[in-house]
């Protein structure tokens, strides 16, 4: 069922009125195809959503959850990883801390692909990980650490391009094999985070369009991958300003492969990839 603009700014006005969740500034066409997908599965219509939103906030929740994409994984887009690992954590070896902030962290892949390389770089004990989510459903699931994953040898690849090659110095080869960091049973296609990983990690349900830095300290690291695709361009250039203030002075904010930076604050940060290293001004 086709939903046109002023169905999606109507549901998005009741659910404003409702909660604290404020759809204004997400991407139009990525809205409304995820309503579109709620009607079909929830065999409903806009006005009959509408009046239900209205009467139930546990279901209201629920197409909460439903209009936020949640698809993560475990060293998705190596390249991004490589360079983490050999040239960005390196900048941090000095520090007495390391604070990072993971936004949308959605099941918390990510949030362990970063732990794995604090781990190997020795620099796990002084950092702090914060992550944070609009869902709560997949903060839970990010603290069990226990994945459905029916690609497991994909996975594989990606771990072992990460962790035992370095694009940077070629034939450099390292052998850290994912069963220092992963129980994985094939059979029921689960691959389950090992202890020293897990209990390190702070999350938080936390919405980035209405809250800000509730963490009180600067980042060394945010990322925010595969969030701000689903938001519109005024909104992702206030929350670029807003991660810029958020950084310390040599700080790195990561985003997604498919995500950019245009205009003015593009000349506030250094790019490689989809890392941007803070310049001071
Ligand atoms: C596609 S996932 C990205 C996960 C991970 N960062 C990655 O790139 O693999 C997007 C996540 O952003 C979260 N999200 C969407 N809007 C948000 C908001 N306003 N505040 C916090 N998280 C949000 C969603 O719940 C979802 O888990």
């Amino acid at each position: 069922m086709k939903v046109v603009k002023t169905e999606a700014d109507k549901l998005i006005e009741a659910i404003g009125d409702n909660s604290s969740y404020d759809f204004n500034q997400y991407s139009e066409k990525s809205f409304q195809r995820r309503v579109e997908k709620i009607l079909s599965d929830y065999k409903l219509g806009i006005d009959d959503l509408i009046d239900k939103l209205h009467q139930d906030p546990v279901f209201l929740e629920e197409v909460v959850k439903n209009i936020t994409v949640n698809t993560t994984e475990i060293f998705r887009d190596t390249v991004t990883w490589q360079i983490l690992k050999h040239k960005v954590l390196k900048k941090y070896m000095h520090k007495s801390e390391i604070n990072i902030w993971h936004i949308g962290c959605s099941t918390g892949q990510e949030v362990y692909s970063t732990l794995i390389l604090l781990n190997e770089l020795d620099l796990f004990t002084k950092s702090q990980i914060f992550a944070t989510d609009l869902n709560t459903d997949v903060l839970n699931i990010a603290e069990k650490g226990i994945y459905k994953f029916r690609e497991i040898d994909e996975f594989i690849e990606s771990y072992n391009k990460v962790m035992c090659t370095n694009p940077f110095e070629s034939d450099t080869h390292e052998d850290v094999t994912y069963e220092k960091y992963f129980i994985i049973n094939r059979k029921k296609n689960l691959i389950t985070i090992k202890p020293p990983l897990l209990n390190k990690t702070i999350f938080v349900k936390h919405d980035i369009v209405k809250q800000g830095n509730i963490f009180e300290r600067k980042f060394d690291i945010i990322f925010c991958r595969n969030v701000l695709i689903y938001f519109n361009h005024e909104l992702q250039n206030k929350l670029f300003e807003f991660f810029y203030d958020n950084l310390d002075d040599d700080g790195v904010l990561i985003i997604g492969r498919h995500e950019g930076m245009l205009g003015e604050i593009a000349t506030k940060f250094k790019k490689e990839e989809s890392i941007y290293s803070k310049r001071t001004i």
